[in-house]
């Protein structure tokens, strides 16, 4: 899985925690990197561990050109190349054999990718969210103490919708005498999944609705292999789970919000980010928020969710289907294929539209408030301004 995970690329830090000049230290597929930008403004990705004796290059000294170890002073560029050896000889040839790993890094959206996979590095996909101008965008972060897979897995998991979010929110909000949203209550009639270009549309009918909805005829999806996309009219957001390493995943929620049509927003001198809180201060979950019920449906399964001893039902469809399709792709790559959803074409690069729904269960603005007011952006520092952008 993970010589699969290595052929996307993947969120190494929001471009806003990584300033001109200086260094974040990152775990990424169980490897300790360093993201730094250099001071013309160029994200880099390095192996945290010096070539050298191995001291760690985050409190390195970072220049217009790279970024020089702490220790002895040797300099790495963006690819690794060492260009300095300050202690050895004028003469040595010594930096001609040394090189650091470095990976490939890009900025879009305001967050800086990373491609930890082998050349030649496919296209970083400009999925439209990522890419639109016009709007307002802000990044929720969360460290999670289980592996990537278990969080995955809730979003091929519509059923929770109508029991975590609407019953269990409703009968812990009403313990603390809070309202609870009533959308999320409605009954799951017909849910469905259809395998497409970039992973999978994930498809319901709820109670009192009907196929003619856009929550079955346009769905939404989940993005191979980390990436849930969802929204309604002017909000648009991508859940991006980055597995630090077996048993820790970065969480992102990535929001790009429109103003009405015909309406300009200023454009952002940088995209913010907030921290999205998940644990009490005596360590027990966080539960009254939609995004806290999530995060404790999976954490809660353990580090590492040991599938030996689970039942699936038939509602657990999705879930199947999202395993055989990763399975499926870890043999496309041992057999030298692309998985899915690889991009190499830069015309196919422009800008890819991912489906989702206009009208999410056909509530109108009223799903819009309810959803930043009860979910992780509620935290955000935008968030009156969000508001007030889309109008509820
Ligand atoms: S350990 Fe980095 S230069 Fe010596
Ligand atoms: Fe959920």
């Amino acid at each position: 899985m993970g010589a699969l995970m290595r052929r996307y690329w993947l969120p190494a830090a929001a471009s806003v925690e990584v300033a001109p000049g200086s260094a974040r230290r990152v775990r990424i597929l169980g490897e300790d990197l360093v993201v730094y930008r250099d001071t013309q403004g160029r994200a880099a990705v390095i192996d945290e561990r010096c070539p050298h004796r191995g001291t760690s290059m985050a409190t390195g000294c970072i220049d217009a050109e790279g970024i020089r170890c702490p220790y002895h002073g040797w300099k790495f560029n963006a690819a690794g190349a060492c260009l300095e050896t300050p202690a050895e000889p004028e003469d040595s040839p010594l930096r001609t054999r040394v090189r650091a790993k470095a990976y490939p890094a890009e900025e879009l959206g305001g967050l800086i990718w990373l491609y930890m996979g082998p050349d030649p590095a496919p296209l970083l996909p400009r999925f439209d969210l990522f890419v639109w101008d016009n709007c307002v965008r802000d990044i929720g972060v969360a460290d999670l103490p289980c592996n990537w897979l278990q969080i995955m897995e809730n979003s091929v998991d519509p059923h929770h919708l109508e029991w975590l979010h609407g019953h269990h929110l409703a009968h812990v909000r009403s313990a603390k005498g809070q309202a609870a949203p009533t959308h999320y209550l409605r009954h799951h009639e017909k849910v469905g999944f259809d395998a497409f270009e970039f992973g999978i549309v994930k498809r319901r009918v709820l109670e009192g609705g009907s196929e003619a909805d856009d929550d079955w005829t346009i769905g939404h999806p989940l993005v191979f292999p980390v990436m849930l996309r969802v929204g309604s009219h002017r909000q648009h957001r991508m859940q991006i789970r980055v597995p630090v390493d077996d048993t820790n995943t970065r969480h992102y929620w990535y929001a790009c919000y429109q103003p009405a049509p015909g309406q300009r927003v200023e454009p952002q001198p940088a995209v913010p980010v907030y921290q999205v809180p998940w644990r009490n201060p005596d360590g027990s979950y966080i539960v009254h928020f939609v995004d806290g019920q999530d995060i404790m449906a999976c954490v809660s399964q353990g580090p590492i969710a040991d599938r030996t001893r689970e039942i699936l039902g038939s509602s657990d469809a999705g879930i199947a289907l999202y395993r055989r399709m990763l399975l499926e792709q870890v043999d496309r790559v041992s057999q030298g294929l692309d998985p899915l959803g690889t991009v190499r074409d830069p015309a196919r690069n422009t800008i890819i539209e991912l489906p989702q729904e206009r009208d999410k269960y056909r509530k109108g603005g009223a799903f819009l408030g309810e959803s930043i007011r009860m979910g992780h952006a509620q935290f955000s520092p935008l968030k009156e301004r969000i508001l007030e952008l889309l109008s509820v």
